[in-house]
């Protein structure tokens, strides 16, 4: 089974520059204003800050365990090389202050499967519900879809019903694990269909949702 973080990748080689053209705008359903991009090393204070407001029981989600991140995988998370990974990150501007209100990642897992790549989301609790999950999982099914990727797989706990839902809305397909029914796979293929089936229908009816991008 694969792990739910993929915290296994090499250190970065830092050859691929920051992907700054996946820099997006949104507007959330309560009409937070948030700015989609990819994580940087500089952001490991909002990103520590993110991890540790989760809930226990979101954080049981993401990581299908009751453990903690060590700060090394916090680190880790954080510095990634986009040549083989990429996070995407919702920031919005609280009170004059920047806060990281969710974040979507995978992981290139090739030696598992050429082409493939492993996914992962989570929208902080004060914030899910608000269409969060939605932009960011879409963005990062795009970005995937532009790197070459031709499939995007999770893993979730079989009763996460919003997580399903929400894959199921962007065209992935649900299998319980063989063996351990408590986990369902999350499995898109990315071809061209999916790509302009994701242009096409945004979440939102706002423009600003694509703009940048
Ligand atoms: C799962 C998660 C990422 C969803 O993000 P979110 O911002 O709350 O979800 P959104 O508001 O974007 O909802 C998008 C879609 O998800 C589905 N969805 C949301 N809540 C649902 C529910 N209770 N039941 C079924 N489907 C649901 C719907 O299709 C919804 O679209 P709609 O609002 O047009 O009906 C978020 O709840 C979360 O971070 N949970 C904890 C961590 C986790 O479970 N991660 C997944 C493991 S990788």
């Amino acid at each position: 089974m694969q792990h739910a973080l993929a915290l296994h990748t090499p250190s970065p080689s830092r050859r691929v520059p920051y992907p700054a053209h996946l820099v997006a705008h949104a507007a959330l359903r309560d009409g937070t204003r948030v700015t989609v991009r990819p994580i940087r090393r500089s952001d490991l204070a909002l990103e520590r800050a993110f991890v540790f407001g989760l809930t226990p029981q979101t954080r049981y989600q993401r990581l299908l365990s009751g453990r903690k991140l060590l700060p090394g995988e916090l680190r880790r998370l954080t510095d990634i090389d986009y040549a083989h990974e990429l996070a995407l990150v919702a920031i919005a501007s609280v009170e004059g202050r920047e806060q990281m209100l969710g974040v979507a990642r995978y992981v290139r897992d090739d030696a598992h499967e050429a082409g493939s790549a492993e996914f992962a989301l989570v929208v902080g609790d004060r914030s899910q519900g608000q269409g969060l999950g939605e932009t960011l999982l879409r963005h990062l099914m795009r970005a995937a879809a532009e790197d070459g990727l031709a499939v995007l797989t999770g893993i979730t706990l079989s009763d996460n019903v919003r997580m399903i839902g929400l894959g199921r809305k962007l065209g992935f397909r649900a299998h319980r694990e063989a063996g351990n029914a408590s986990v369902t796979e999350l499995r898109c293929a990315l071809d061209d269909a999916r790509a302009e089936a994701l242009h096409a229908t945004p979440a939102f009816d706002d423009a600003l949702l694509w703009g940048a991008g």
